[in-house]
């Protein structure tokens, strides 16, 4: 029964559906067949509840009414974190609000908060968005990007109450809430080419932030580090940095990336070489091509040249840019 209501309270369905099936299971054991055959058509109808809400997104707001269906864009991602290349530093803080988050409730039972707040900083390509659907495909909780663009361009004078929607809906609907390219609205307050609007919205952003205490996470993700200014940083619970991927990280993402095939034993030092100064991004997608180039000529076996070819094409497009 413990686990039961502990699964409930963590919103773990899986975990509560096998704790029920576990109970189910006890009661048929003990003779207790009316209850078992009770308990099963319930599981059965949780089951089918829970299929459809997937399928249909009966989640509130993930049929956004009005306005939010402009700014709230809803999915359930199934991504992990070990799908991931990470540092070090990146797992531990990650590992971290994962497990304060699921704790939340022993926590508050003390006082404390887990950390919700979350800061991603680091150039294009290195994970930012990747790891706020890993958070929500871990978590399994839905993942709202919030659109910053429409908020500033469509709802110009009236951001801030637009805001304030988007803030009351993770008080009712408990998910991973993406402020994706942050820079729109986390522009130096007071900068030259600051236009009012923004300034507005981003002093309104920074008070719902702090007053927030819902049971929802927060997670902005921002390319430029140096727009931000000191009272943002401040009300993030941690600042999670990105950078590219180091010659270790590279063979990893590569191995990871080509995992469903054949690999030659490769010459390291030449593709290390190739995707220098390359992201994350770009290194997958030169993995893809080496990937098709295997497929569309019927082999199984990547070919290390193509896959050299093409991360040096994906650098030399970088440069030009
Ligand atoms: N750390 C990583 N490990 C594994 N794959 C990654 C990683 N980072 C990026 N990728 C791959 O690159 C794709 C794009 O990454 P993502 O959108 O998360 O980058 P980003 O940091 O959000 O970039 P931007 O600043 O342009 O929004 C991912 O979908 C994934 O395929
Ligand atoms: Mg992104």
């Amino acid at each position: 029964m413990k686990s039961l209501l502990r699964s409930y309270s963590e919103a773990d369905s899986e975990r509560f559906l096998a704790v029920a099936t576990q109970i189910t299971a006890h009661a048929a054991r003990s003779g207790k067949t009316k209850l078992a055959s009770e308990l099963k058509e319930l599981l059965e109808e949780i089951k089918q509840k829970q299929q459809s809400d997937r399928i249909g997104g009966a989640v509130p707001v993930a049929r956004p009414q009005g306005e939010l269906q402009f700014l709230l864009s809803v999915s359930y991602p199934k991504t992990r974190l070990s799908e991931m290349v990470l540092g070090q530093v990146q797992q531990e803080s990650l590992a971290r609000v994962l497990h304060e988050y699921r704790q939340q409730s022993k926590l508050r039972h003390h006082g404390l908060s887990a950390r919700r707040k979350l800061l991603l900083v680091g150039p294009p390509g290195c994970g930012k968005t990747m790891t706020s659907k890993a958070l929500a495909g871990e978590l399994k909780l839905p993942h709202f990007a919030v659109q910053l663009h429409s908020l500033i361009t469509k709802f110009m004078g009236e951001t801030a109450a637009k805001l304030h929607a988007i803030f009351e809906a993770m008080n009712e609907t408990r998910g991973i809430y993406l402020f994706d390219e942050f820079d729109a609205i986390g522009g130096e307050r007071g900068s030259k080419n600051d236009v009012g609007e923004i300034r507005r919205v981003l002093n309104s952003f920074l008070q719902f932030l702090e007053q927030d205490d819902s049971d929802s996470l927060i997670v902005a993700a921002t390319n430029n580090v140096q727009i931000l200014d000191d009272a943002l940083f401040r009300r993030f619970d941690d600042v999670i940095t990105y950078e590219f991927p180091n010659a270790a990280a590279v063979r990893k993402l590569i191995l990871n990336r080509l995992a469903p095939f054949c690999v030659p034993s490769f010459e390291w030092s030449g593709l290390e070489a190739a995707a220098e100064t390359l992201s994350h991004a770009d290194i997958c997608q030169a993995c893809d091509n080496a990937a098709k180039d295997a497929v569309l000529s019927d082999r199984d076996t990547i070919d290390e040249s193509v896959l050299q070819r093409s991360l040096l094409n994906r650098k030399r497009h970088r440069s030009r840019k």
